[in-house]
């Protein structure tokens, strides 16, 4: 990947106060310019309703929003656009299947104990509503994913498997399609949450024969604010919105709704038609830079990013060691410091910014009482002087501040 070229299209790296490194792409990557163009030529030249009115504006709005569900379906595998939902977030897109079941009282979901709160909390409130049941895949000390567990937590009464694809604390990923084959062998639906792995591989829901995957567009280059979710057109159909009211319905009298068919019934409301646009706009660019290759540059740089850290006393790196497992991901502790204390240091001697905390994983970290980690996550702007700025940071860190 020409990673200079790629750079010249993000403009905090083309600005004056380029001297930075940034390391926090899990949480938000930066923006390409033909993305923010795209939304601001929304707001000057056609910022109108889409769906609803018909003059000349409005039309040019519905126009883009079809072609930008159909760079969605495509980037995804989907067969058809209708079988895209745009949403504010993954977490909302997560929330729309979760809520918009009807469950009987003690069928199953099944996580991992890395889900991200919007994959958790939602089945704790279906829990508390519906009486369901809840079964956890642990993971081990390797770090990885154990697929006995799964099959030891499957059983006939398991409704729903949803899992995370690629988690954000130390990168694993799930081995989706065989996890996807063994909950349909037990008559169970799918989702993934894949915030994490649609940035940085080939997803193809149509391949993995997934029920249904949410994903977020801020981290794969598109705008802060929306997310879609993949459904299979006959189970889309069976879900109840999670918002309902104009736009969402062909007809209404006083005591009664139609609801438009998938994905309209979904959303309900006026849409953020900039942001739309924005992420058609942003699987386009990516689509064009080539899943395999951000894949393949994401996991070289963390390769030498881990190499460097292993070698410095007093940083830990989370388990699975082997950068191969971990994607674009690398976490880690430098032993006697909070992550928080690391990362605000990081920052303040070498502005390299990452995250730390409990990344919104918290019963993760609370059942191994520890407080969180550091995380440092690469895309595709990052070079290999990033990756030494940020190693020579957390040695001088370590070697000063840790006890
Ligand atoms: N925004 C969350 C993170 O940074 C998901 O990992």
């Amino acid at each position: 990947m020409d990673v200079d070229k790629v750079r010249n299209d993000f403009p905090l790296y083309t600005s004056a106060s380029k001297d930075f490194i940034y390391l926090d792409s899990a949480c938000q990557t930066l923006r390409p310019i033909p993305v923010i163009e795209a939304m601001s030529r929304y707001y000057l030249e056609y910022p109108a309703c889409g769906g609803r009115s018909v003059h000349r504006l409005a039309t040019q709005v519905s126009i883009e929003v079809d072609e930008a569900r159909e760079k969605v379906a495509s980037f995804l595998g989907a067969e058809r656009p209708e079988e895209i939902a745009f949403t504010k977030s993954c977490t909302e897109a997560l929330n729309l299947v979760a809520k918009g079941l009807r469950y009987r009282r003690d069928e199953v979901v099944v996580t991992t104990d890395f889900e991200h709160n919007s994959n958790h909390v939602p089945w704790l409130q279906m829990q508390k509503s519906y009486g369901i049941k809840r079964r956890f895949v642990l993971t081990p000390p390797s770090g990885l994913f154990d697929i006995e567990a799964f099959k030891n937590a499957m059983s006939r009464e398991v409704r729903m498997v949803s899992m995370v694809h690629i988690n954000n604390i130390n990168g694993t990923g799930i081995p989706a399609k065989e996890v996807i084959e063994i909950a349909h062998d037990y008559g169970s639906l799918v989702m993934l949450d894949g915030a994490q792995a649609a940035p940085h591989q080939k997803v193809d829901v149509d391949h993995l024969d997934v029920d249904f995957y949410a994903f977020s567009a801020h981290k794969m280059l598109g705008p802060s604010g929306m997310g879609a979710l993949f459904g299979k057109m006959e189970l889309l159909k069976t879900l109840e919105p999670l918002i309902s009211g104009g736009g969402g319905v062909s007809l209404t009298t006083h005591d009664r709704a139609d609801f438009l068919p998938p994905p309209e019934r979904f959303e309900a409301g006026l849409q953020n038609y900039a942001g739309i646009i924005g992420t058609g706009v942003a699987v386009d660019y990516l689509g064009r830079l080539g899943m395999q290759e951000i894949m393949e540059h994401d996991l070289d740089l963390n390769k030498r990013a881990t190499s460097r850290l292993q070698a410095i006393p007093n940083v830990s790196i989370l388990e699975p060691s082997e950068a191969k497992h971990r994607g674009s991901i690398l976490s880690f502790n430098i032993k006697g410091m909070s992550s928080h204390d690391a990362a605000m240091i990081l920052d303040e001697i070498g502005k390299v910014m990452i995250r730390s905390g409990m990344h919104c994983v918290h019963p993760y970290f609370v059942a191994r009482h520890l407080d969180g980690c550091a995380r440092a996550s690469f895309y595709i702007y990052n070079n290999e002087n990033d990756i030494d700025r940020f190693a020579d940071a957390v040695s001088e860190v370590a070697s000063k501040f840790s006890m």
